[in-house]
């Protein structure tokens, strides 16, 4: 859908957000928290972006975009080109990151620009007069985007590590100190999601949710293993260099995909044979161990072919 911008705000260095409307006036289509839209920016770029508004407003979409430092085109081109006025496109909001509204307890934990899905969530519990608590560690203040809105929230706890006198987000003591029925959410750095996981082993899975969003694992280049596509009869060399999205692409096969980094699921694809090398951050360690889908935005494969289901 087309959507035009209609406000831009800066809510930390290098964080600006953006509200997106619909052209003609009407409200924009529903959403659940930890919902986010695909951005289209330009042919062969597209990126995710968590939604930051209550869903119950209705009339427009915010994102918030860091310009990352190593960006690979989306941030930077977003904070460059983007104008109050012009008309972008975006998907439908997708949710890989739902929240369980039952919850007894609900606790957050967000590191750095993770914080954004974490708004619409907390929203949604206030309205609901659930219990939660949020867990929000940044960089220092002039980074930390939302923090004026959540301090309207005793629960909100925003801490800086890398201030003098800094305080470090205790994750371990955290985890452990929730109650055994809470539902855990955390999204934030590579790094950050993986201590989150570890320490939640002993929970039930669907107790933990986490949302990457940006991923940290190296794209699969190697290349030197044949892809056969059942449904179009079709065989595919991947070459050094290439992804395997690359080669399906370049034979012109119609793959939907979105991140381009293993994060938001788009791409995933049913594998008959063969044995991937999983490099999203999409599919738990059980899926991955199951071989039985592969996002080929990102992975290689183990197994000099690939049967695909496409
Ligand atoms: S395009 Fe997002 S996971 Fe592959």
């Amino acid at each position: 859908m087309k959507a035009r911008i209609t406000t831009i705000e800066r809510e930390a260095d290098g964080i600006n957000s953006y509200f997106l409307a619909s052209l003609d006036g009407q409200e924009m289509p529903p959403f659940e928290p930890g919902a986010h839209v695909d951005v289209e920016l330009r042919p062969g770029l597209t990126r995710s972006y968590s939604l930051v508004n209550d869903p119950k407003e209705r009339g427009y979409y915010e994102i918030a975009v860091h310009h990352a430092i190593n960006s690979r085109g989306g941030s930077r081109h977003i904070h460059e080109m983007w104008n109050v006025g012009e008309v972008v496109e975006i998907s439908a909001p997708k949710n890989n990151f739902p929240m369980n509204e039952d919850a007894a307890h609900t606790v957050l934990i967000a590191g750095g620009i993770g914080v954004t899905p974490m708004l619409p969530m907390i929203a949604r519990l206030e309205e609901l007069g659930r219990s939660w608590e949020l867990h929000y560690v940044a960089g220092t203040p002039e980074r930390a985007a939302y923090v004026d809105r959540l301090s309207a929230y005793p629960n909100a706890r925003v801490v800086f590590d890398g201030i003098e006198g800094g305080v470090r987000l205790d994750l371990a003591k955290l985890c452990a100190s929730a109650p055994g029925d809470a539902h855990l959410y955390c999204c934030g750095p590579g790094g950050m999601l993986d201590d989150f996981v570890a320490l939640n082993k002993g929970r039930p899975a669907d107790n933990v949710h986490i949302e990457y969003f940006s991923a940290e694992t190296e794209v699969a280049t190697d290349g030197g293993y044949s892809l056969e596509l059942t449904r179009s009869g079709k065989t595919i060399q991947v070459a050094k260099g290439e992804t395997m999205l690359d080669a399906l692409l370049t034979a012109g096969v119609d793959i939907g995909f979105a991140c381009s980094e293993g994060v938001c699921g788009t791409c995933q694809v049913a594998v008959l044979e063969g044995v991937p090398d999983h490099r999203d951050h999409f599919l738990t360690d059980e899926e991955k161990a199951a071989n039985r889908s592969v996002m080929v935005c990102c992975s290689g494969s183990c197994s000099p072919r690939l049967v695909l289901d496409i």
